[in-house]
């Protein structure tokens, strides 16, 4: 539902807030559409020169709906997947992208965050990316970008036990710009993007597209992709999904014998 997702725009910046805290701002499929036609739009706007994300309540976002991946494991879900197109938006946008992070990012909370140019961290915040904990494979590009920004061995044990990294650890790794007290966080985070708005538009794509090439990212996507779907139907993923239901913990180990 749109209203999940709230879209201001402001003096050339565009504010993009997860708006579901009940549900710690999970992901669902509509929302992942709505947030997908405010970044093409924005594409095409000369009036947005700045996006920034955000995140309504405590957690920027829980990641994707588990309800719905569990869905989509039965086939009950049928229909446009948006979060591809979500994905494929934020590896090609040209406009730079800013995160405002509080509280917990899982999952695609995380991953998003490496196509974002400048990400600033609340002294709560948390990272994390449970895929393998789901039965699942990492997705956005992350298998790439990650080791990229952290180095395998970090990557490898974010993704393979699903820890849970801490604001001034992301920000020691390389993956975040700044921490701040999390009442400073909104303020800072448009004041990054106030900067950026001022800035030559044209030399900061041009800037961004020379680091970070889309169809190097985009094919990454679509192996990520393919594998992730065929994770999603898996004896392993059913029983993430039932246990997250039960809210029990897994038990894969029974699946071997
Ligand atoms: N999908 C669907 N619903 C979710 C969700 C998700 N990813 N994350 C949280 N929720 C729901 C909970 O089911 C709960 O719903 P309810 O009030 O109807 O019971 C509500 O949001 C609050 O969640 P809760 O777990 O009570 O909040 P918390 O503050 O104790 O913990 C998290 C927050 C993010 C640590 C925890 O919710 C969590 O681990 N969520 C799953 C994250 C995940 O695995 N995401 C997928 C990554 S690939």
């Amino acid at each position: 539902m749109t209203e999940h997702i709230k879209i201001e725009s402001r003096d050339n910046i565009l504010n993009l807030t997860f708006a579901r805290p009940d549900k710690k701002n999970a992901l669902t499929n509509a929302m992942y559409g709505v947030l997908t036609d405010a970044l093409l739009a924005a594409e095409t706007d000369p009036a947005t020169r700045v996006v920034v994300f955000r995140g309504e309540g405590d957690k920027f976002t829980a990641g994707n709906d588990v309800g719905e991946f569990a869905a989509i494991a039965t086939g009950a879900f049928q229909g446009e997947r948006h979060v591809a197109r979500f994905v494929e938006a934020i590896a090609r946008a040209s406009r730079p992208l800013v995160a405002a992070v509080q509280g917990r990012a899982v999952g695609i909370g995380t991953t998003m965050l490496l196509h974002c140019d400048f990400i600033v961290l609340a002294e709560d915040a948390q990272l994390s990316t449970p895929f393998v904990n789901l039965a699942l494979v990492p997705e956005a590009a992350s298998t790439l970008l990650m080791p990229l920004r952290i180095g395998y061995a970090r990557a490898y044990e974010m993704f393979a036990l699903g820890e849970t990294v801490d604001a001034r650890t992301a920000l020691h790794m390389g993956i975040a710009n700044r921490v701040v007290p999390l009442e400073r966080l909104h303020a800072e985070a448009a004041a990054v993007a106030q900067r950026l708005a001022r800035l030559p538009a044209g030399s900061l794509a041009a800037t961004k597209r020379l680091m970070r090439d889309p169809e190097v990212l985009t094919a990454q996507i679509a192996a990520e992709s393919e594998c992730f779907a065929e994770r999603l139907t898996t004896p392993e993923a059913r029983e993430a999904f039932a246990a997250f239901a039960e809210r029990r913990p897994p038990d894969f180990v029974k699946l071997a014998r």
